[in-house]
């Protein structure tokens, strides 16, 4: 029988498929010209574009070119056709960490080890602002050494949850692994909802289970949310009290990764040599590539007219996936406020989303007030049925050019709002506003919107390619 080889670029031999998920496929491929091993994922532009996502994948692309740690994958080039975005990755041979706890739970040395080539990995991103955010078994493997290894840190919207056997591996958009602040969606401090996803693994390697499960999701959320869980009896006192720590529901009050590494649980059986992450890039491919990443800028902060505002420029892909229309979440976290709240992303500046909302509350004579960082308050001049309707507006930077704004009722009548909000703010604010959460969209200025960035893509990968040619310089690294 004929034995057809898939060949990518001229340059790695695809072999079987390793993973799967809505974006991307994984495969197990080697490079012709060296035999190395890799891990190719392969993305689809479309669905990335149709999502937004182009521009935040790009910055992301970037930094984790400059991740460079033993127990995180390596991301050795990026490479584009017209339809496809291909990462190339380090391949990790032993698979996932969850097929051996599948089997049963680990012993405490064994766990005590990954857990601290975890932290080491997560405490090493988050001093270089990467947030991973979607920390979960699917994104830990091991290499052939039993070496734990991060996957897509940085690339979490890419991740996507493959197992649905509901006892370790998550079924599609269960938050097992997420931290309280995460699902209830305003606003969180990426390190601390790592640190929480940090303990649910640990949980689960030591007990062989999930510390939150419930079939009904919504009763899942509120053990989460209370931090509602039990150790096995078998569980040391000294890893209880980690574990209390870590999953403390208060991210302010949760313990910070520097006090894990000092805690007596998690330095015992530390060997002396220190791990030591590599600063110097030397990429299988970099030098030598094809269509990579050199052109990427990275990750933003805000500019000028938007420094007022929360800047949620550590949001990742996968927040934005999860507040675009297609991909609402919010219907599954928020089931009574939501009611309540109306979100919409916006590609205008700030301070013309700012002038927007105030010449739109002018006009339907809600008093203006502007608390800090980007918050506004709308108020009523009359008393309604439950006292002045007030709408609070909150606008978050997701980049410099991309925000979302989020309104909803703090006081009044809820009739009263919904008219406000129906009649009055929705179609006042229109000329801004892109897609209203929890709206699919059929807008001739999307799909217009869509051709635009098809064509930026499309002009950005020749550049790259050209780019490319030429290797990296230090301020490529640097930027
Ligand atoms: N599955 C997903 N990513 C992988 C990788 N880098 N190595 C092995 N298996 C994988």
């Amino acid at each position: 029988m004929e034995n057809k080889v898939s060949v990518l670029m001229e340059r790695y031999e695809l072999g079987r498929l390793l993973g799967q998920g809505t974006f991307a496929k994984v495969f197990y491929a080697r490079s012709i010209s060296t035999g190395q091993s890799v891990a190719i994922k392969m993305i689809d532009k479309e669905k990335i574009l149709r999502v937004g996502l182009i521009d935040q994948i790009k910055r992301e692309i970037s930094v984790m070119r400059l991740v460079k740690h033993p127990h995180i994958v390596r991301l050795y080039e990026v490479m584009a056709t017209k339809t496809k975005i291909y990462f190339v990755m380090e391949y990790a041979k032993g698979g996932e960490l969850f097929y051996k706890v599948a089997k049963g739970k680990l012993k405490e040395d064994v766990a005590r080890r990954y857990f601290q080539q975890l932290i080491n990995a997560v405490d090493f991103c988050h001093s270089r602002g990467v947030y991973h955010r979607d920390l979960k078994p699917e994104n830990l493997l091991l290499d052939e050494n039993e070496n734990l290894k991060i996957s897509d840190f940085g690339l979490s919207a890419l991740a996507e949850s493959k197992h649905q056997d509901g006892l370790l591996h998550t079924t599609c958009g269960t938050p097992a692994y997420v931290a309280p602040e995460v699902i209830n969606r305003k606003g969180y401090d990426g390190a601390k909802a790592d640190i929480w996803s940090c303990g649910v693994v640990l949980f689960v390697l030591l007990a062989g289970y999930l510390p939150f499960h419930d079939s009904n999701l919504m009763e899942m959320y509120r053990k989460i949310g209370k931090a509602e869980f039990r150790c096995p009896n078998s569980f040391p006192p000294e890893v209880r009290r980690l574990l209390f720590r870590i999953l403390d529901p208060n991210p302010n009050t949760r313990i910070s990764i520097a006090k894990i590494k000092d805690h007596p649980w998690f330095k015992r059986g530390l060997n002396a040599r220190s791990i030591k992450p590599e600063l110097e890039n030397n990429d299988v491919a970099s030098s030598s590539t094809n269509a990579g990443t050199s052109s990427f800028e990275s990750t933003s902060t805000a500019t000028g007219d938007t420094q007022d505002l929360v800047a949620l420029s550590n949001l990742n892909a996968f927040d934005i996936i999860s507040f675009s229309a297609g991909f609402d979440l919010s219907r599954l976290f928020e089931e009574t406020s939501r009611k309540k709240e109306a979100r919409f992303t916006s590609w205008q500046p700030a301070a013309v989303i700012i002038s927007k909302l105030e010449e739109v509350a002018k006009r339907l004579k809600l008093k203006t007030t502007k608390r800090d960082r980007g918050l506004y308050k709308f108020e009523g001049t009359r008393e309604g049925r439950k006292g002045i309707l007030s709408i609070d507006a909150e606008i978050f930077e997701v980049t410099p050019e991309f925000h979302l704004v989020e309104m909803k009722k703090s006081s009044g009548d809820t009739l009263e709002y919904q008219k406000v909000l129906d009649e009055g703010l929705r179609p006042g604010l229109q000329d801004i506003v892109w897609v209203w959460q929890g709206e699919r969209e059929p807008l001739e200025s999307e799909e217009q919107e869509q051709e635009n960035q098809h064509q930026q893509l499309e002009n950005q990968v020749s550049e790259d390619q050209q780019q490319l040619m030429q290797p990296l310089t230090l301020q490529d690294k640097l930027a």
